[in-house]
């Protein structure tokens, strides 16, 4: 695709989401439409200095469900960006420090509510509209729902018409109340606000905090905040006006002390640029305002009983111990299971079934036990299977690994986890087939391994449950469609342990095509620059597996067709500079590879020269060096990990 057929097609897929939207009346199907969206992430993903704001990617949110009316937003809600240390907000002053050319900013600071956006519309003070986020821009119509908040003024002390937004919640206490049903107040309040019936939403008892307004008479958001409290909205509580960056910490750690007093979840502070027209002066992104940050919190921990542990195996055979434990909520979510790691670690922490352990949950990622307690009485040893505990064949220890493996090719519950992967999102991206699906497609004997998927008639799926002749003609289409796709999502389908998916990037640029990549050979893989022993010595172990390469074939004879990747002739990165701080989740050169590969130059120090500093956990002196250069003038920019896969791939 070249640009022209790039922008033709956003404005094809923009009529299509118009008609589906607006007038409810689409005239391509849900799948057709998710084929344009597809190519367009494809595009902006080899190019993404190109990506048009006007895409329909870049639209943040989820979609708007069907069930409401829909409700364009005058102006977008967008999200906000984050902030994780004290040397972030530094960075973050910096830069309205010099995007507004002054050193003193008022800043303020207030709780992050976790609930739901919503915007309030009130006309001469009587509440006329409310709308959900929805996608950013159109949003769905819950008037009346929103009506049954009791602390929300359905008319104002003054009869102005306002735009307010705030955030929708259920506060701890009534959650406590009501917990069988959902896993978190955030999910509860969500799955409350969007009922069709209002007397199931009033019976939920929601709340509602009023984080911001638009209205032109007011120049402070401090102020903003106290004429909406004057006007009887309930409104962000604790907010402080801070005149240095110190000051701006202390409100931070006094909030965060107070987390757990407040009876709604919050999940981080949001600071802002307090003087409204500075706001407008330093604008936004397509995604976030320039304005803002929000600093979010360290991850939580909590002790609970482990109650007893299940081994489940892995796509690549490798059983894993997972802790069943006491339900128990951190930061809103109630969890029962959380990961153990391996053997070695088991033993050095010193677990037993029975014993208190403590848990520990960072942001969405599955929560891991991290150390013990409290030893009880009665406890009991972990004891590790002999054999799978899925097909019953023995379980072996690799030389290298601590891992125990079950080796059998056909066992159900790894093929299972090969088909997950091989249809998940980084790779082959087969929507609709779930776990619940897979298993019945394998005991039904539709399928034996991947191989099979391309198989699949739609006659064999109808009878099934939980396909109908609509899911059914999705699924098919949809495994139709993911044989057109690119090398690198090919090779990470193909789940060869240890190549994720920037390693798969590597490989897939190196080799170009798919029979290079069978062809390789260990010394080669060796020698690609990101490419470690390890991960060689796997990719050489498959490649001689005999029904490794058996799969593949029959996947390229069933008309997968991986594409050749683009070659970055220019270079999206090129004549960039580059310099890397700190631990980052993939390997320093797998990173420094891709950047490469992208026409990047690494360099090995901070100098007014440099172009990006990316910024890893513990960043070492790197990084005060480079804020020093930016405050002499320097124009580095700072980017995290993911933030430098955003620029690439995104
Ligand atoms: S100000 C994005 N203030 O956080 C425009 N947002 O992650 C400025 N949120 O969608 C938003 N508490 O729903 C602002 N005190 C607060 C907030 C807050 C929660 C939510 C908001 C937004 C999301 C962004």
């Amino acid at each position: 695709m070249d640009l022209n057929e790039y922008e033709a097609l956003i404005q094809q897929a923009n009529k299509f989401a118009y008609e589906y939207y607006q007038l409810d009346s689409p005239s391509i199907t849900d799948s057709n439409y998710n084929k344009i969206y597809t190519q367009l992430k494809e595009f902006e993903k080899k190019n993404p200095l190109l990506i048009n704001p006007n895409s329909p990617t870049q639209i943040v949110g989820n979609i708007p469900r069907n069930d409401f009316s829909h409700f364009k937003h005058k102006i977008p809600l967008k999200s906000l960006s984050n902030i994780y240390n004290q040397e972030e907000l530094e960075a973050f002053y910096k830069r309205l420090q010099k995007q507004l050319n002054r050193d003193h900013i008022e800043l303020s600071v207030e709780p992050k509510m976790d609930g739901l956006a919503v915007s309030l519309h009130y006309e001469k003070g009587i509440l006329n509209v409310a709308a959900t986020r929805g996608n950013g821009v159109i949003g769905e119509i819950v008037t009346n729902n929103i009506k049954t908040i009791k602390s929300l003024p359905k008319k104002l002390k003054s009869p102005i018409t306002i735009e307010v937004r705030g955030e929708v919640m259920m506060r701890r206490s009534v959650f406590q109340k009501i917990n069988h049903l959902f896993v978190n107040p955030r999910n509860a309040a969500a799955g409350s606000l969007r009922q069709l019936n209002s007397e199931i939403t009033a019976k939920r008892q929601l709340d509602i905090i009023i984080y911001s307004g638009i209205y032109s008479k007011i120049n402070l958001h401090t102020d903003m905040i106290k004429f909406l409290s004057d006007q009887g909205f309930p409104v962000s509580p604790d907010i402080t006006s801070c005149q240095t960056i110190d000051d701006v910490w202390n409100a931070i750690e006094s909030i965060e002390a107070k987390r757990l007093d407040y009876d709604f979840d919050i999940d981080g502070v949001v600071i802002k640029v307090n003087q409204l027209s500075d706001q407008d002066l330093i604008g936004e992104t397509a995604k976030a305002p320039r304005w803002a940050g929000a600093y979010k919190f360290a991850e939580e921990e909590a002790v609970t009983r482990l109650e007893a542990v299940e081994f489940q195996v892995g796509r690549t055979g490798v059983v894993t111990p997972v802790a069943h434990l006491k339900p128990i909520s951190i930061s809103g979510a109630l969890l029962s299971k959380a990961s153990l790691h391996n053997k070695d670690e088991i033993e050095r922490l010193d677990i037993k079934i029975g014993d208190d352990v403590v848990i520990k949950r960072a942001g969405e990622v599955i929560p891991k036990v991290v150390r013990l307690a409290k030893k009880n009485n009665n406890h009991k040893p972990i004891i590790f299977p002999t054999s799978c505990p899925c097909c019953g064949t023995p379980l072996i220890q690799l030389d290298s690994e601590v891992a125990l493996r079950c080796q059998n090719n056909n066992c159900k519950d790894q093929i299972i986890e090969k088909i997950k992967h091989y249809v998940s999102r980084n790779a082959m991206n087969i929507d609709g087939l779930g776990e619940a699906i897979i298993e019945q497609l394998l005991d039904e004997a539709l399928i034996s391994h991947i191989g099979d998927l391309y198989t699949l008639k739609k006659e064999q799926l109808i009878g099934l449950d939980r396909f109908a002749e609509k899911s059914a003609d999705n699924l098919l289409a949809a495994i139709q469609s993911s044989k057109v796709c690119n090398l690198e999502n090919f090779i990470f389908a193909l789940g060869i342990p240890y190549v994720g998916a920037v390693t798969a990037t590597i490989l897939a640029n190196y080799y170009q095509t798919i029979q290079a990549f069978l062809d390789a050979k260990y010394t080669d893989l060796c020698a690609i620059y990101g490419i470690g022993d390890v991960v060689a010595k796997a990719v050489q172990l498959e490649l001689a597996n005999p029904s490794f390469i058996t799969l593949v074939n029959t996947l390229i004879n069933q008309g997968v067709s991986p594409k050749q990747p683009m070659k970055h002739k220019e270079g999206l990165l090129a004549k960039k500079t580059f310099l890397i701080t700190g631990t980052l989740v993939q390997s320093r050169s797998a990173v420094e590879s891709v950047i490469k590969e992208h026409g990047g130059k690494i360099i090995s120090s901070a100098s007014k020269q440099l172009n990006y500093l990316i910024l890893g956990d513990k960043p070492g002196s790197k990084l005060q060096k480079v804020t020093a250069l930016n405050e002499k003038g320097a124009t580095i920019t700072i980017l995290s990990y993911d933030q430098l896969m955003e620029l690439i791939n995104e």
